[in-house]
């Protein structure tokens, strides 16, 4: 029988097929992955999150968009709806597969803030994601992103993901990452 991570794996696999997006299936599989490597005992509602954060997308809403275009991606309020629409898919979903009310609960705290952080586990999440996001989203903003948005705001982008990291390990792991990213994007 299939375990609980596994489901959310296929879950947010598929979504990701069906938006014809699965760029974003790699990058959340990097998550869990680096989340294992910043804390190895992370427990299930973490990997869940970690499979699962940036779900939203795969389910995207045209005032999203709408927000993109006129605040950018790094506003409060397109943050704050990435987060929360993400947290509540998920836990539909969860809900559906019988999951427990505790770790749904869990699910729900991490991933609405999994890009600001806040507790010692959201500060991991919020880690392992800039990690993944430096490690296979860097070729898709240089070219994709910065003709959509413009250089400026990727830059401010890569500042952003890079700025936030709460813990010197991670921020240390990422650092050549993140010069070699501010570098391919140019002036
Ligand atoms: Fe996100
Ligand atoms: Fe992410």
């Amino acid at each position: 029988m299939q375990n609980l991570l596994q489901k959310v794996t296929e879950f947010v696999s598929e979504s990701f097929v069906k938006a014809g997006k699965t760029q974003n299936t790699k990058h959340l599989e990097r998550t869990v992955y680096w989340l294992k490597q910043l804390k190895p005992a992370a427990d299930e509602a973490m990997l869940i999150a970690a499979m699962s954060h940036d779900i939203e997308r795969a389910f995207r809403q045209e005032d999203m968009e709408k927000l993109k275009k006129a605040a950018g991606t790094l506003d409060k309020e397109f943050l704050n709806r990435h987060q929360e629409r993400g947290s509540k898919i998920m836990a539909e979903f969860l809900e559906k597969c019988g999951a427990d009310k505790e770790l749904i609960a869990k699910v729900e705290r991490l991933i609405t803030h999994h890009e600001k952080g806040g507790d010692e586990e959201q500060n991991l999440l919020k880690d392992a994601d800039s990690i993944s996001f430096f490690e296979n989203n860097i070729p898709t903003f240089i070219t994709n992103a910065a003709a959509e948005i413009g250089k400026e705001e990727v830059r401010k982008k890569f500042d952003w993901m890079f700025e936030r990291i709460a813990s010197p390990e991670a921020k240390e792991m990422v650092k050549e990452w993140y010069a070699k990213a501010v570098e391919g994007l140019g002036n």
